[in-house]
């Protein structure tokens, strides 16, 4: 038999690891967001990023960094990968020629517009600069 009080020790401890595991991510935690709109939904963030890996033909490491102690794991939050900031510049430039060129849609916030997106010039490759 367990005892009850063994219990509530045990249940502790699951709930201690659930929300543990949650926590990865905090619900009000505001995100490191300096082009993207802050309360941008998860499955926004989602599509547009794997978007970016489409348009580039890399993965998320080409612009995110690891944790520090966890290597294997990607901290999106970091800014430490020089290529991200590079990939803000280029979303600024998408956004401005959107905006100031495409702006059909009005409707639409100017950050989610896709008339002219990464593949446009990206074509699957990091340096369309060399495609010819
Ligand atoms: C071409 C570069 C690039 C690639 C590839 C990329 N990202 Fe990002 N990601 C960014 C940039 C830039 C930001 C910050 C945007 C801003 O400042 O508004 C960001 C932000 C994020 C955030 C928000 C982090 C926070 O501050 O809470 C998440 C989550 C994320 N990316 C996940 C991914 C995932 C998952 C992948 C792969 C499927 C991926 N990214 C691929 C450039 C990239
Ligand atoms: C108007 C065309 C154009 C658009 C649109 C564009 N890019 Fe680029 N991007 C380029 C060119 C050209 C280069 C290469 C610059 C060079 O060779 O110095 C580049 C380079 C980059 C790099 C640097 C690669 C490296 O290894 O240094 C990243 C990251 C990037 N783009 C991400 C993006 C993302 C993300 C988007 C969409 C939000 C985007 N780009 C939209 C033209 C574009």
């Amino acid at each position: 038999m367990i005892s009850s009080r063994r219990l509530v020790t045990l249940s502790g401890i699951v709930i201690f690891v659930t929300v543990g595991m949650a926590a990865t991510r905090l619900p009000n935690k505001p995100r490191n967001l300096k082009v993207l709109p802050g309360d941008i939904s998860n499955e926004m963030l989602d599509s547009i990023m794997h978007s970016y890996n489409k348009a580039l033909g890399v993965n998320c490491s080409f612009c995110h960094a690891p944790y520090k102690n966890i290597p294997d794991s990607l901290n999106y939050e970091l800014d430490e990968n020089p290529r991200k900031e590079e990939a803000r510049k280029m979303m600024r430039l998408t956004i401005a020629v959107n905006k100031g060129y495409f702006y059909y849609d009005s409707a639409q916030r100017p950050e989610y517009l896709k008339v002219v997106t990464c593949i446009t010039c990206h074509r699957g490759d990091p340096m369309p600069a060399d495609l010819k």
